[in-house]
């Protein structure tokens, strides 16, 4: 495995996404138990997750249980596991996302989350999504409130603009260490975000990095050039589109959603494939 920084944690250069494992279609608990095992059997030591990724309005932070089972009841060695959630986003249960990033709400939902993971401190936490109801400052506060009370470790921000990455980092200093933007074949405007992160050496998580649950499978379908340079390396376009992200920057740090074991290790081995500079430029256009 590839390591990568986010802040002074070393993580796996491929993290695993726990959203498919607790939304619409998630599987049952022994399959998502064994995902998350094969991600630890292949080396992840990132795992995102939410406090929002569940699916009934009843089982919030399904997502924070199931992942905190998961590593209870592995064999292995789970100390430098990274666990990284958000709070902001809530789902009353009738399928949509809601927002609340009041610095209240935000501090009783980190509070929640802290006791689902079963951590005295939660090593990563981000603010999920603006809300438009609050200024963006006082949700950024709030995060500057838990690492002062030493709720949380370090403290990243979500689908956040280019101005919402400097007033955070203005707000939380080098304690901001990560942004998590939607990226990929299919969604590429957060390229300013990526390079600013880039100029700023904060990690940038891209999420639904193979274009999201439904559309990961025909990735290579969808996009020809993946599908290609999958062909002449006789690996998936998965790989080929991760690769391709790792190879952006030494910042970003692709969490791909998983339901499956072998989805995840695919994923993994992401880190293993070397493309040419061509080929590189043609994933790019
Ligand atoms: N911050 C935010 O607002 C936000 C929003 C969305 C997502 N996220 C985070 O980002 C993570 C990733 O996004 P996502 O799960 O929406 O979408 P994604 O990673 O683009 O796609 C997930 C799907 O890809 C499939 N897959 C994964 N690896 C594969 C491979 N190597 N070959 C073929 N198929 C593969 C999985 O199938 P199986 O299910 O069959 O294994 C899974 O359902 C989420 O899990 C979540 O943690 C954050």
């Amino acid at each position: 495995m590839e390591f990568r920084r986010i802040g002074d944690v070393e993580v796996s250069a491929i993290g695993l996404g726990g959203m498919p494992m607790s939304i619409e279609g998630r599987p049952d608990e022994e399959r998502s138990v064994r995902t998350i095992h094969a991600a630890l059997d292949a080396g992840v030591t990132l795992i995102d997750t939410a406090d929002a990724y569940h699916l009934y309005a009843n089982d919030d932070g399904h997502n924070e249980t199931l992942i905190a089972r998961a590593l209870s009841s592995y064999g292995g060695d789970t100390s430098s596991v990274l666990v990284a959630t958000k709070g902001g986003h809530l789902r009353p249960g009738d399928g949509s996302w809601t927002l609340n990033g009041s610095p209240a709400y935000l501090k009783e939902a980190c509070e929640a989350s802290l006791k689902r993971l079963g951590v005295d401190a939660i090593g990563l936490y981000q603010f999920h999504r603006p809300d438009p109801k609050t200024p963006y400052e006082d949700s950024v506060g709030a995060i500057r409130d838990l690492l002062d009370a030493g709720k949380i470790r370090m403290a990243g921000i979500s689908n956040a603009n280019p101005e919402q990455i400097r007033l955070a980092r203005e707000i939380l200093g080098g304690r901001l260490v990560s942004v998590q933007n939607q990226f990929s074949p299919a969604f590429r405007g957060s390229e300013p975000e990526l390079e600013l992160c880039h100029e700023l050496d904060i990690a940038f998580l891209p999420w639904s990095p193979l274009g999201g649950i439904g559309q990961a499978g025909d990735l290579g379908g969808r996009f020809a050039p993946f599908a290609e340079v999958a062909a002449a390396h006789g690996v998936s376009p998965q790989r080929v589109c991760l690769a391709w992200m790792l190879a952006r920057s030494p910042v970003v740090i692709p969490i791909p959603g998983a339901s499956r074991p072998a989805s995840i290790q695919d994923s993994a081995a992401a880190v293993d494939l070397e493309l040419t500079g061509d080929e590189l430029e043609l994933l790019s256009r």
